[in-house]
């Protein structure tokens, strides 16, 4: 079977084609013909500074897959052949609070990803694919969309009516913003495109902010909530953005602290003076995953896909995220 690996250093023309025999599951596992991955900023940076990150070679890059079961191992019993399935983030992590052994578990690094033609899950680290979606929709899931319904619904409790500020228009903002649509919560959503704006707007998008145009987003944003300040914020913007991101929110709001995209110092004495709930997020569990997928089957939400890349293609798809051009998520489609 094929498989992209990251062999050294090199970042996006160093990916390698490769061959590798079709793995076997062991006691506990399944099999998993992909049909159709995700990619994630991290896999971006996993694949353009695989030292820096601890990466041991050769590895298989990408944390988010979705396929056909075509074999399981001894022992397993929830997951049959046939199965329509999409792998956790963490293969350990299935319910409860992380911990340092379930993170050890992560696809991508430190074990194999899923950018490959087959891939040996643990049986406790798939979902059954909701029955509304395909294998590309169902790819985009295991990281971002579980990290946006992590914050915002399971640590967040987001109920309607509360105002949420999002950060751009990448995966995790745009599951978040598809998450308020659904739960009548109101969005506020900063980009550095209009254009882009406008396509929230059209998903459910309470209010908009180019923060481009406006760097004192905070400020915007507060005067939207006529001074009070939003219950929420998305934060995936870090050091460079979380002075703003606590100004912006109300006294006792809730900080969900989930990306480092931007570098830079954190005063972090608001967070105490406003009495502020900062929650560090690191995607979620297998049981999170199930509950976000009833929702999502429930309400026949359909993840938002900017672009889709062919398997052959698959560099191409890193070089686009490169580009921050895209809206919501990347796919990449296997051969049939
Ligand atoms: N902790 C976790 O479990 C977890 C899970 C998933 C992702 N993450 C992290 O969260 C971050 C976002 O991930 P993603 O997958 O959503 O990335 P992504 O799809 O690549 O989104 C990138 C977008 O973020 C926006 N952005 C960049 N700099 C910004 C800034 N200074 N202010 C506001 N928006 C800015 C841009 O949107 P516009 O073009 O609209 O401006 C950009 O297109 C990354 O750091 C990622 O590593 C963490």
């Amino acid at each position: 079977m094929k498989a992209w690996e990251i062999q050294g250093e090199g970042g996006i023309d160093a990916l390698a084609l490769t061959d590798r025999p079709s793995p076997e599951p062991g006691p506990g596992q399944v099999r998993v013909r992909m049909r159709a991955n995700s990619i994630n900023r991290r896999d971006l940076n996993t694949v353009l500074a695989p030292g820096a990150r601890g990466l041991q070679f050769p590895r298989i890059p990408n944390s988010d897959g979705a396929g056909d079961v075509t074999a399981v191992g001894p022992g397993v019993s929830s997951v049959a052949v046939g199965d329509r399935v999409v792998g956790c983030f963490f293969q350990d992590w299935e319910a409860g609070e992380v911990s340092a052994s379930k993170m050890a578990s992560a696809l991508g690094n430190p074990i194999d990803g899923t950018l490959a033609e087959e891939v040996v899950f643990n049986e406790r680290g798939v979902v059954p694919i909701p029955e509304t979606l395909d294998y590309e929709q169902a790819a985009t899931l295991p990281c971002a969309a579980l990290t946006a319904w992590h914050a915002l619904v399971v640590k967040g409790g987001l109920k309607a009516g509360d105002t949420v500020l999002l950060l751009g228009t990448g995966g995790v903002s745009i599951f978040a913003l598809q998450f308020c649509a659904m739960t009548g919560a109101r969005a506020i959503v900063t980009s550095k495109s209009d254009a882009k704006l406008e396509r929230a707007r059209s998903l459910g998008a309470w209010a908009t902010i180019n923060y481009v145009d406006t760097p004192d987003w905070a400020t915007a944003a507060r005067e939207l909530t006529g001074g009070h300040g939003v219950d929420h914020v998305v934060e995936v913007g870090g050091a460079g953005t979380l002075e703003q991101s606590i100004q912006a929110a109300r006294h006792a709001g809730h900080v969900a602290l989930i990306g480092v995209l931007t570098g830079g110092t954190v005063n972090p004495v608001q967070l105490a003076l406003k009495s502020i709930r900062l929650n560090g997020i690191y995607v979620g569990s297998q049981a999170m995953f199930r509950d976000m997928n009833a929702a999502i089957a429930a309400t026949a939400m359909a993840p938002v896909i900017d672009r889709r890349f062919d398997f052959a293609d698959a560099p191409s798809a890193f070089r686009h995220m490169q580009t921050n051009d895209h809206f919501g998520k990347i796919t990449i489609t296997f051969p049939g």
